[in-house]
């Protein structure tokens, strides 16, 4: 794939038609380093957020060896990677899936969160005698842009039993939990292994492991999170008061703080009425956050110039390409107030579900790409910086939130 050292070359080189994903593989490298450094147990690399070969490649080069998958098409894509350990983390599988993810790829270790679940998955494995059966609990979500508690977890009324019969036919237990998405500051993770800690007294079980789940923040113009330190900090601290013995060991499943600072959106703007920008990827593309969760991307102009002439910025929200009246990100962008017809645009930190999610609405959703070499738009693994959610991420010259 083509290198360049920024976007704005990248336009200058291409001047694409097509909206183009600008990857930077060596945020992605960073970001795995960080977690395989900071946190204390297995990282495993979510892979819904983004399986670019590119990234996966990236992540897989800094040390990532696990990774959670919740279909065949992503077991597909991470199962050749050698050393690889995969964990079908999706609470409700088909019969199928579980039958080829343990008979064609190896896989052993399963999520569950019903005894219909377990039960399927012991018939379906041969009632295996080597999993990894990990119960899903129900928890809280706190301060999560996108809390996932509705649609998964074994509730806690029902959890001991759940977790007993599971310890009988396992070979390795362990509890998961996810705190919702984008979760801003650690109290959700410290709750989450409070319950866990009672549900071990409870149920009166052994337990081999405990996953965290994803959650993990990453930077945007929207949103401020505590540095990633004070998570592992405090996952670390409730942790260790739990009555879970030496053997225990713990795992994480970050998708978006591993990928999200590890691609761009370069693109370009097709008509301009008032402060509104008609661009050419939008909700049915990689922008489905923007439109659907109010996500607000950190963005700047790609100049024609260089330097870029010093700008006054002006607030405006971006129409798709497709003739959907809800293919709509409402923003509010801060861009150059001269911004016009023609011009291209980057949109940063959107590797975590952007390409993930895009689709081909209308015959939109063809992307081009190409390497980036510069620092992401935003960054929390910034050593030195203060990220701080008092005063937020730090932006860009030329940005504001
Ligand atoms: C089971 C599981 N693990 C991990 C993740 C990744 O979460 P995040 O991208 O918030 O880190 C998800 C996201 O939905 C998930 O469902």
């Amino acid at each position: 794939m083509d290198r360049f050292a920024t976007a704005r070359d990248l336009v200058i080189a291409r001047q694409p038609d097509a909206p183009t994903f600008g990857l930077r593989p060596h945020a992605a490298g960073k970001a795995a380093r960080w977690f395989l450094e900071h946190f204390p147990g297995d990282v495993a690399y979510a892979v819904k957020a983004n399986a670019s070969p590119f990234l996966l490649g990236a992540l897989y080069g800094a040390g990532i060896r696990h990774f959670d998958v919740a279909s065949l098409p992503e077991i597909e894509d991470v199962a050749s990677i050698p050393d690889a350990h995969l964990h079908f983390m999706h609470p409700v599988k088909s019969r199928h899936a579980i039958r080829r993810a343990f008979f064609e790829f190896g896989v052993r270790s399963f999520s569950l969160d019903s005894e219909s679940e377990l039960a399927k998955i012991l018939e379906e494995t041969g009632n295996a005698g080597d999993l990894t059966l990990w119960v899903r609990l129900a928890v809280q979500s706190k301060n999560s842009k996108l809390p996932l508690e509705k649609m998964f977890g074994v509730a806690p009324g029902k959890a001991a039993r759940l977790v007993q019969k599971t310890r009988q036919v396992a070979k390795k237990l362990g509890l998961t939990f996810h705190v919702g998405s984008q979760t801003v500051s650690p109290e959700a993770y410290v709750n989450a292994l409070d319950e866990v800690g009672a549900l071990i007294v409870r149920a009166g079980i052994v337990l081999d492991r405990v996953d965290v789940g994803g959650g993990f923040p990453s930077a945007y113009a929207n949103s401020r999170p505590e540095p990633l330190s004070n998570f592992i900090e405090a996952i670390k601290r409730a942790y260790a008061a739990l009555p879970a013995g030496e053997n225990c060991r713990m795992m994480c499943e970050p998708g978006r703080a591993l990928v999200s600072e590890a691609e761009s959106l370069i693109v370009r703007v097709n008509s301009r009425r008032g402060n509104e920008l008609f661009i050419n990827d939008g909700a049915y593309g990689a922008l489905f956050d923007a439109a659907h969760l109010g996500w607000i991307y950190p963005v700047r102009l790609l100049s024609k110039t260089d330097p870029a002439p010093a700008a006054e910025l002006a607030p405006f929200s971006f129409w798709g390409p497709t003739c959907d009246s809800i293919d709509r990100m409402p923003g509010p962008f801060q861009l150059p107030a001269s911004v016009s017809e023609g011009d291209y645009i980057e949109i940063g930190n959107i590797g975590a579900y952007g390409r993930a999610i895009a689709g081909r609405f209308n015959g939109f959703g063809a992307y081009e790409q190409g390497i980036l070499l510069d620092p992401p738009m935003l960054s929390v693994y910034d050593v030195g910086r203060d990220l701080g959610h008092n005063r937020g991420p730090a932006l860009p010259a030329g940005m504001t939130t």
